[in-house]
């Protein structure tokens, strides 16, 4: 595992940017995992801007996300589809048909799980994924609990995970209860794992994540025996490690 601290979460974003542009440059047919949440927002932001200026093509990148909230369609502000196209997609030159995540819309779990995993196996190991991880460790949605979730599948999510992601609807009712998020199998097949963390509300959990033993009760735990991890995080989300 390796540690590259930053300074802030602008630092973060830059450096994050800076190792998915090696592997797009290196392998403009990539295959990139991705993510939602607030961290991974200023590295899209770094992409988008090294896109403009020429120094990056999309064209034939290809996209598999971590997760969708079950119930929500792609045109629901709140849906992770509509935040890839928001933050991402829509800026750059990616070929839409080459961009995947979960289908939230479809309300037969087993369909879409094995949907989702029929495409990440089409897509192939993915040259890198980016995370952000979860105040209770998770990752992708990948909640605590007493085994590891080997492929895509339906989760309950945790009071901790609702509250935290209410912050983007209107009222805490409104939040999904549950989602399709790959599985750990998945994100450790990647050949690269970069997460990006960033705050000091994240110093607890970094500690506990990768200072401590690994387990499923800290899913992001499992990150400890990938063979290339790479962590960006700033100085208050290291102050615990
Ligand atoms: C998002 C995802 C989640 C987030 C995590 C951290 O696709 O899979 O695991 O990465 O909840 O969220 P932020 O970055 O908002 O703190």
């Amino acid at each position: 595992m390796r540690i590259i601290r930053t300074k802030d979460y602008e630092d973060m974003s830059r450096k994050a940017a800076n190792l998915i542009s090696a592997v797009m440059t290196m392998k403009p047919d990539c295959v990139l995992g991705l993510a939602t949440g607030s961290s991974p927002v200023g590295t899209y932001r770094h992409l988008i801007r090294r896109y403009e200026n020429g120094d990056l093509d999309f064209s034939r990148v290809t996209t598999v996300n971590l997760d969708e909230y079950k119930g929500l369609d792609r045109e629901n502000p709140q849906s992770y589809y509509y935040f890839m196209r928001e933050n991402l997609f829509s800026h750059v030159n990616i070929d839409p048909e080459r961009t995947f995540l979960p289908d939230g819309t479809e309300q037969d779990s087993e369909k879409a799980c094995s949907a989702y995993n029929e495409i990440l196996h089409r897509a192939g190991r993915a040259d890198l994924q980016l995370l952000g991880i979860g105040h209770d460790g998770h990752i992708g949605f990948n909640e605590p609990s007493d085994t590891f979730a080997k492929e895509t599948h339906c989760v309950d999510l945790t009071d901790m995970t609702i509250e935290a992601n209410a912050r983007f609807f209107s009222s805490r009712e409104e939040v999904p209860t549950q989602a399709y998020t790959m599985g750990i199998r998945t994100i450790m097949s990647a050949k690269r794992v970069l997460m990006v963390a960033s705050g000091a509300d994240k110093a607890k959990i970094l500690r506990e994540a990768f200072c401590g033993p690994v387990t499923p009760r800290v899913p992001a735990s499992i990150l400890q025996f990938h063979p290339d991890f790479v962590l960006v995080a700033d100085e208050s989300a290291l102050s615990e490690m």
